[in-house]
């Protein structure tokens, strides 16, 4: 007997003794019926999850009936506009943010440092930058280059014994020149998970931003970022049953103050400002395959196809 833990939009669906379907789950993925794949045992999840046939489905039937140029008048553009919409709602939903509080990037890595160059106009020289050492170089190193704009970087360690950043530590190393605070959700070194919600009430009361690092905490269940009140958030979404994509949060009242990085035509329509460039289309609209598989665990375990998992909670 397994318990069935489902973790959205931040809460914990917890059901005791019923079995997990484990058959079913390997159903859901192609990749387990490859006779080359039933030769190995996948351990290395740090390099991303297996794709579920709800993801591969979204992805083929937009290569094949909707290839077109998204947003125009004419209907299969307006399909694919729609389809690619239906993508980031979705994830806004399970995440509990606004539709245009959303971006779709290539990697964290890329969307760290497109949102690290936006956020250049945010400082003046003087300014206080904090980085950890728990983080991994994607949440460090754009925040870092921030010196190149006059800002003094501050480094929050490890406590040495225990390999936890402490809450007492930041309170010594914020103050009022403090603009962010670059930090990590969930530690890949060390997999100790950060009390988010605290460490941005310490450092929203000093006026800094917070910028959380999902990447190894959403894999295990989606994050609510209106609870943690980060200022931005992103998680990769090939370690979230998806494409080598990842999904980059802000609050639309920081995002509407950000400088426009993308076409000039595009000034003032953020969050499409924040990229330089639109996303992959064909991509994108795989996303909603994800909630699709997750909805299908949940309604085969629980079976109310009236009720999805959303309402729910
Ligand atoms: C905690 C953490 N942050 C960021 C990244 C970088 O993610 P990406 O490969 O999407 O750039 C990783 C990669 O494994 C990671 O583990």
């Amino acid at each position: 007997m397994y318990k069935i833990i489902l973790l959205i939009n931040g809460v914990f669906l917890s059901i005791n003794n019923i079995k997990l379907d484990i058959e079913y789950i390997r159903s859901q993925f192609p990749a387990f019926q490859d006779p080359t794949c039933k030769e190995w045992s996948f351990f290395e999840n740090a390099g991303g999850s297996y794709v579920p046939q709800t993801v591969i489905n979204k992805l083929n039937t937009f290569m094949i009936s909707n290839k077109v140029q998204p947003y125009a008048e004419y209907p299969m553009s307006k399909i694919a506009g729609n389809q690619m919409d239906e993508s980031t709602n979705l994830f806004a939903k399970m995440i509990n943010a606004k539709n245009n509080e959303i971006l779709i990037g290539g990697s964290t890595s890329i969307n760290l440092y497109v949102l690290s160059n936006a956020l250049k106009s945010f400082i003046s020289p003087g300014d206080e930058v904090i980085v950890t050492n728990q983080d991994h170089e994607a949440n460090i190193s754009p925040w870092r280059r921030l010196s190149e704009s006059g800002a003094k970087i501050v480094e929050w360690k490890m406590n040495k014994n225990t390999a936890e950043l402490e809450l007492e530590d930041l309170e010594k190393l914020l103050n009022s020149k403090t603009k962010i605070v670059a930090v990590t959700h969930c530690s890949n070194i060390v997999g100790s998970v950060n009390n988010l919600k605290k460490i941005s009430a310490l450092s929203h009361s000093k006026g800094a931003l917070v910028i959380g690092d999902g990447v190894s905490f959403a894999p295990h269940g989606f994050p609510n970022v209106k609870d943690l009140n980060v200022d931005f958030y992103t998680f990769s979404l090939y370690k979230t049953f998806g494409p080598h994509l990842a999904l980059l949060y802000g609050k639309e009242e920081i995002l509407k103050k950000l400088p426009n990085q993308n076409h000039e035509f595009l000034s003032g329509q953020y969050p499409y400002t924040i990229n330089p460039g639109g996303p992959n289309h064909e991509e994108l609209v795989s996303l909603s395959g994800i909630y699709e598989y997750i909805l299908s665990v949940y309604n085969h375990h629980f079976g109310n196809n009236e009720v999805t998992i959303l309402e729910k909670i």
